[in-house]
Parts: structure tokens; C-alpha cells; sequence
């Protein structure tokens, strides 16, 4: 088996056997279920991907929102790309990480007063302006600070991508950025270049995540190159960057297509390159911003089975260790994973299963899946491609505690996150006195 697993798996009669070189009942037994687990060579093989498809002139900026942990920032630093942070604890990650400050780009369309404080006393290389409140926000924070903020504007272009409603970012009345629509871009444009204390560097857009249509990344790209003529003819300025975000999207079972970061580089670096020089506009500095294409395939997670049921002529179900509160993805936006048995292999044959969480919801689940027909109390379960957005948007619900993470490579795995305790999760109560 391949796509949507780690490249490095082990596999035996489509039983899942090793990760990263180490045993999956090992990786159990040593840190318990669920667990997450990242394979460092795929982790490694995609940043490296990344950086080679676009080339040393173009700034890979990784999406920490996608997983933002310390030992994976500093894997991340470490390979040479830049960090989106998008707020004060993501920010702080990349600092314990060791992050050069003038690679990261801070994100968000609230960013408080404290955050770019912050942002500003570290000297974070980049600041996208969400609106005109922010602007002016970033130009109060830049004059208490007494220094130039480097300042991009988020822009957007219009385009409606085609991915779940909830993660679409690009059409004209969404929460994020300065629309092309009736000016909104032109006049941030404007007052950005005038503001004290903000030094306007380029434009940014992003379009969503979970993209897998190039052209609807195309059109945001021409959109924003269209742009970046319109301020020169306007301003008589050529700005010095061009942030397209990121979004590409991933195969989360083996049936789904989705474009190879090389080929996604090359269609977007070629319309860039045509749209700048039919405007005869000097090429700016080119990022995009991936994060789920980074690190989604380098995760899976591992879950211990405990009951079963028959429903009679109808379903059968098992239920695992784990569910929505270590990946939300199936109950909010009806994702469908990849689920394999894993361990050592048993002969047998396989029955329709439904996979369901243990928390108090009916739509913690995940449905027909093809698995051993003997599966039952103890054996492990792999689900793939869990590395993106899946311990980012964890909760303690039903009182769980957090997953622990590990990182394997080279036969030998390591603590990423400690799994949390029950009384980690009790810590901030008060009892009445
Ligand atoms: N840049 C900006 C400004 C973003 O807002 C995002 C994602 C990215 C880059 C990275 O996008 P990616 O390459 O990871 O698709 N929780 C959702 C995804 C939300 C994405 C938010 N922004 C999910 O689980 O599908």
C-alpha cells in the first residue's frame, strides 16, 4: 500500500507493521493508544520536495496551524523554510524552537495588541494586514515600539475554491483579507503606503485548504499578479513580495487525486512568470504556504480496539480508544479516512465494519471500512494521514487527555508531545469552597 500512507510503512498481508522502521505493537506497548505517530523521513521528503520544486528563489513558508509543536518546528527550521504562525502560542512555539524570527509571517484576522507587541519585540520578519482596523492597529504597535514593521496586506481575490464551505477563504464576503470587490484591496493598498511605521513589502493571498483543482489556484495568482500591476500603475511602486498562500490538497484514501507538489509548483510558477511579464513588472519574491501537504501524509494515528456489536442484518461495529477529540476532521467536516489493522498479521478474511469513537456522539465515527473479520478487543488500528489539523484542533472532550506524539525514523522513535494526564486536564478547575 501507498498513498495515503508514509512512504516508509511496513506492511504485511495489509496489515499495517512498522512505521519509520519501528514496530507498530512496540510504538503501542511503549506510549500507549492513541497515539500519534510522525514518520521523519516522509516529514523530511516533503519539505525537501517543496523546496526543490520551487527553487532557491521562492520562500516555503510552513503552516504551523497544521501541527505546531516544537520538535516539528525545529525540523521544519532546520530544512530551511520559513513558519506561518497565526497566534501568540504558535508565535511562542516557533521561538522555543529556535526559529529565526525574520522567517516567520504572522497570520490572523484578530491579531491582538499583546500578539504583535510581541510580534514586534521579537522581530517577526513579516506582518500580513488582515483590514483596515488591523493597519491601523500594527501602525500604533510600530509607533510605541519606535520601530518599521515589515507589512504585507492579505488580499481576496475572489475566487471560490473548490473545497469544503468551511475551509473556502478566497471568495469576496469571506472573514479574511481586503477584497478585490469594490475597492477594499486598493484602498488598504493606499492607506497601507501611507501609514507611518508600516512598511508595505507585497501581498498575500490564500484561497482555502483541501484544494485539489490547480486552476482555482491559477486564477488567485492571476488575480493577485493583475494587482500588483494596477499599484504600480496607481502608485508608481512594484512591491518586493508575492505570498500565495498555501491549500494544496491531499489523498486521504487511495482512490483520491490530487496534484504532485512538482507539477503544482511548475503551473504556478509558470502563470506568475507569464502574468508578471505581460505586465512588464519585475518578478517580486515569491512564497506559498503549505502546511496539511507538508505533514498530513507524515502522520498516522494508532488506536486500541475494546468492544464490538452486531447490529443484526444491519451493521458491525468496533469501537476504538480515541475519536473526535483527537481528530475532529470526519464529525465537522464529514472527512473520510483511510482505516487499517496494524500489527502482526493474521490469516483471514475481512467483513464491512463501522469505526466508532468513544465520545458521546453518534457522528464520531468512521463507516465502511473493509477489516479483518475476527477484529476484536486489543488489536490496534492505523488511521492514515493525520498529521495535519489533527492534534492542531484536539479537544478534551468527554474529559480525554490528549494523545501523545512520537516521531519515528531510522528503526528508533521519539517523544514529540507526552500524552496528557487526567490530572493535566483537571489542572484549571476551581472547586467551589
Ligand atoms: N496560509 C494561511 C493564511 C492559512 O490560513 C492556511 C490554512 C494555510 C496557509 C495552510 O493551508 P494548508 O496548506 O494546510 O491547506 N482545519 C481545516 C484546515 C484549515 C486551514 C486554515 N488555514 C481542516 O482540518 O481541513
Amino acid at each position: 500500500m501507498s498513498q495515503p500512507w508514509p512512504r516508509t510503512a511496513g506492511w504485511g498481508d495489509g496489515w499495517l507493521t512498522s512505521v519509520g522502521g519501528v514496530d507498530v505493537d512496540e510504538l503501542a506497548a511503549n506510549y500507549g493508544t492513541p497515539l500519534y505517530v510522525l514518520d521523519r523521513s516522509e516529514l523530511l521528503a516533503r519539505m525537501r520536495e517543496y523546496r526543490r520544486a520551487f527553487g532557491p528563489d521562492v520562500s516555503v513558508v510552513y503552516a504551523a496551524k497544521a501541527l505546531c509543536v516544537v520538535g516539528v518546528l525545529q525540523l521544519v527550521a532546520g530544512e530551511g523554510l520559513g513558519v506561518d504562525v497565526a497566534s501568540d502560542g504558535e508565535l511562542l512555539t516557533a521561538e522555543r524552537a529556535g526559529f529565526p524570527m525574520q522567517r516567520v509571517v504572522f497570520h490572523g484576522n484578530n491579531k491582538s495588541r499583546n500578539e504583535l507587541r510581541r510580534a514586534a519585540q521579537l522581530g517577526v520578519g513579516t506582518i500580513v494586514a488582515d483590514s483596515l482596523d488591523e493597519l491601523e492597529r500594527i501602525a500604533a504597535v510600530a509607533a510605541e515600539e519606535r520601530r518599521q514593521l515589515a507589512v504585507m496586506l492579505r488580499i481576496t481575490p475572489g475566487v471560490a475554491a473548490s473545497t469544503h464551505t468551511f475551509i473556502a477563504t478566497g471568495h469576496d464576503d469571506a472573514k479574511f483579507g481586503f477584497s478585490l470587490w469594490r475597492g477594499a484591496a486598493t484602498q488598504g493598498i493606499e492607506r497601507a503606503l501611507a501609514l507611518p511605521g508600516v512598511h508595505l513589502t507585497g501581498l498575500h493571498c490564500h484561497i482555502g485548504s483541501q484544494v485539489t483543482a490547480t486552476d482555482d489556484f491559477v486564477m488567485a495568482a492571476k488575480a493577485m499578479c493583475r494587482l500588483l500591476g494596477e499599484v504600480r500603475d496607481r502608485h508608481g511602486v512594484e512591491l518586493d513580495e508575492l505570498n500565495l498562500g498555501g491549500g494544496l490538497g491531499i489523498a486521504y484514501s487511495a482512490d483520491d487525486r490530487t496534484p504532485a507538489i512538482t507539477a503544482y509548483a511548475d503551473r504556478l510558477l509558470t502563470t506568475v512568470r507569464d502574468e508578471l511579464a505581460a505586465r512588464n513588472l519585475a518578478t517580486p519574491r515569491l512564497a506559498f504556504e503549505p502546511g496539511r501537504s507538508i505533514v498530513g501524509p507524515a502522520g498516522l494515528t494508532l488506536y486500541r480496539v475494546g468492544t464490538g456489536k452486531q447490529v443484526a442484518g444491519l451493521r458491525r461495529w468496533v469501537s476504538v480508544d480515541g475519536g473526535m477529540s483527537d481528530n475532529l476532521r470526519p464529525a465537522l467536516y464529514g472527512a473520510c479516512y483511510q482505516v487499517a489493522p496494524a500489527g502482526r498479521p493474521r490469516p483471514g478474511g475481512t467483513a464491512e465494519f463501522s469505526v466508532a469513537g468513544k465520545h458521546c456522539e453518534t457522528g464520531d465515527v468512521a463507516t465502511d471500512v473493509d477489516l479483518p473479520d475476527d477484529l476484536g478487543d486489543g488489536d490496534l488500528l492505523a488511521v492514515a494521514a493525520t498529521g495535519a489539523y489533527g492534534y492542531a484542533m484536539s479537544s478534551n472532550y468527554n474529559r480525554l487527555p490528549r494523545p501523545a506524539m512520537v516521531l519515528a525514523g531510522d528503526g528508533s522513535a521519539r517523544v514529540l508531545v507526552h500524552r496528557e494526564t487526567l490530572d493535566d486536564v483537571l489542572s484549571h478547575d476551581v472547586a467551589l469552597g
